[in-house]
């Protein structure tokens, strides 16, 4: 029998989260797959199954789970995507804003470095500053002169982030593109009207786009130099054409199914069932 497994986050509680590994069960059934939805434990280790779709991002568990199992995504895709400035490196070459790297402090209460500051200042005012590890636009912020840039900065001092030239251009707009199994199959445009931030979770709305060549091309070159299965890339709209913003492994595509009439998750179930099952499904 065909069967796989789904893995949520450990201590996840909301009905909320459990919607995305439902549509994947669904329609990985729908193909003749039997699938269960699991909470991430050590004991998945000694599990039966063709594969493991991770929806978690501890990655930890993740690289160990892949010692048996094929992993979607797999494990170095995960951690790279989780990392903002991991994949600001990983995806050198391709346009995305200018971007500087904090510098790791061991201590608390110290002062910011000077030089750090300097080299974020170079990048103009407003500048966007990024926490490595965030989401949902939760841990993205705006700072606008070097009062605020060294309170913020102060208050991260321990903590990876990133300071990134702000693209005035796609103020509160930003195109989520989503691609599985290496293809780009659906597109959605983000805009806020309150907010540079167009997150779905701060307001922004989405309107259904269809995917331009341009896009098309970046965001499969781009899923393909992170070895991923599925990703949802959001880019930003420069003065010379797209430019990356952020890569999401897990990113959700409840509220991108609703607005496109797309169907995801079935893309996604075709695509691991044609990687596992490769004589067909
Ligand atoms: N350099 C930037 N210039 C302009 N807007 C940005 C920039 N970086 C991020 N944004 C806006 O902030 C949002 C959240 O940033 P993102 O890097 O995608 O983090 P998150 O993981 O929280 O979604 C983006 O969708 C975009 O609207
Ligand atoms: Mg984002």
């Amino acid at each position: 029998m065909k069967q796989g497994f789904i893995v949520v986050n450990a201590y996840t509680s909301s009905e909320h989260e459990l919607n995305q590994p439902r549509r994947l069960k669904e329609e990985l059934t729908a193909l003749g797959v039997r699938t269960d939805i699991v909470k991430n434990s050590p004991k998945l280790l000694e599990r039966a199954g063709d594969f493991c779709v991770y929806l978690d991002k501890d990655k930890y568990m993740a690289y160990l789970l892949e010692r048996k199992f094929r992993l979607f995504n797999r494990a170095k895709s995960i951690e790279i995507c989780d990392d903002k400035m991991l994949t600001y490196l990983a995806l050198s070459g391709f346009p995305q804003p200018k971007t500087v790297s904090s510098l790791l402090c061991y201590t608390e209460g110290k002062a910011p470095s000077g030089e750090l500051l300097d080299a974020a200042e170079s990048l103009g005012y407003p500048l966007v500053v990024k926490e490595c590890f965030g989401s949902l636009g939760k841990q993205v912020y705006l700072v606008n002169n070097r009062e605020e840039l060294f309170a913020l900065s102060s208050q991260l001092l321990n903590k990876p982030y990133l300071y990134q030239e702000f693209i005035k251009e796609s103020a509160g707009r930003d195109l989520r593109v989503i691609v599985v199994g290496g293809k780009a199959i659906a597109a959605m445009k983000r805009t806020s009207q309150t907010d540079f931030r167009s997150n779905a979770e701060l307001g922004g709305k989405g309107e259904a786009m269809l995917v331009d060549e341009g896009a098309a091309n970046l965001c499969e070159a781009v899923a393909e130099r992170l070895g991923l299965d599925y990703c949802g890339i959001d880019l930003l709209y420069g003065t010379k054409g797209y430019l990356v913003c952020e890569v999401n492994s897990n990113a959700f595509f409840g509220t991108l199914e609703r607005v496109t009439k797309i169907n995801v998750a079935a893309a996604y179930a075709r695509h691991i069932c044609r990687e596992v099952y490769k004589n067909g499904i």
